[in-house]
């Protein structure tokens, strides 16, 4: 089920919404909102509504912990960094203690970045094998890829670990990249797609109507094992449902 909004930014406050809402939720039963954020275009209009009210004031930012679902091997402060991208639309904005940001060491070369990261993830676990997130929000590319979880990517897809390297080329971007695993990902209490534009029509409508495979569209390796799926879109991705 896709819930489908006029526009863009109708999609940004609806996410938002569940965003906070999600929060509340998890800090009221287990004291502590584990998220993780994505990259990417279609996030950052929800970023900039949680930065400020009424948004900013509903968020128990003292017991927020925030990762990224993947990240660009780059360094933190280039533009093209995904926790450069939250840390100024976001993050720097609000009351969100800056040892709850676990970023991904993009300056690392691949293999270091792997495992600074998991060790990061290791400590967010309490004592669990991995952490179980409140929040995994994902993107959808065009090509039906998510986080940096890239079609054809096997090895990824199916990784017996948390945490992978991949390289992958899409629209200019960075190629060398991190991701959270599917084995992760599925973890989740909740997983949150958001979906903009008419250059996702084809890759939604695929997905949802499962018509090919995880290898082929890596959307569909999210599949959580006791977690809730929103999917969000905007009317121009839903075109084609
Ligand atoms: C990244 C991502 C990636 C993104 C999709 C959709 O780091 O690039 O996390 O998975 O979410 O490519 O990107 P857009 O929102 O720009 O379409």
């Amino acid at each position: 089920m896709v819930e489908i909004y006029s526009n863009h930014e109708s999609l940004s406050h609806a996410a938002a919404k569940l965003f906070v809402s999600l929060a509340q939720t998890a800090v009221s039963q287990h004291g502590r909102f584990l998220a993780a954020l994505s990259g990417g275009g279609t996030p950052e209009g929800m970023y900039r509504l949680l930065a400020r009210p009424p948004y900013a004031q509903q968020m128990p930012w003292q017991h927020t912990e925030i990762f990224w679902s993947d990240e660009r091997l780059v360094s933190p402060d280039d533009e093209e960094s995904n926790y450069h991208q939250a840390y100024t639309l976001l993050l720097q904005h609000v009351p969100i203690p800056q040892t709850n940001i676990y970023r991904a060491k993009g300056e690392l070369d691949a293999p270091d970045a792997v495992a600074d990261y998991l060790n990061l993830l290791q400590r967010a676990g309490n004592g669990q094998t991995w952490p179980r997130f409140d929040l995994i929000l994902l993107g959808l590319g065009s090509d039906g890829h998510t986080a940096s979880l890239f079609p054809g990517d096997t090895a990824a897809l199916e990784a017996k670990t948390p945490v992978t390297a991949v390289s992958a080329d899409y629209n200019g971007r960075p190629a060398k990249r991190i991701t959270f695993t599917p084995l992760l990902i599925n973890r989740a209490r909740h997983v949150l797609f958001l979906v903009s534009g008419e250059n996702k029509a084809a890759a939604l409508a695929a997905v949802q109507q499962k018509e090919e495979n995880p290898i082929r569209r890596p959307a569909l390796a999210v599949q959580p094992n006791a977690g809730v799926v929103h999917w969000l879109a905007d009317a121009a991705a839903a075109a084609r449902l």
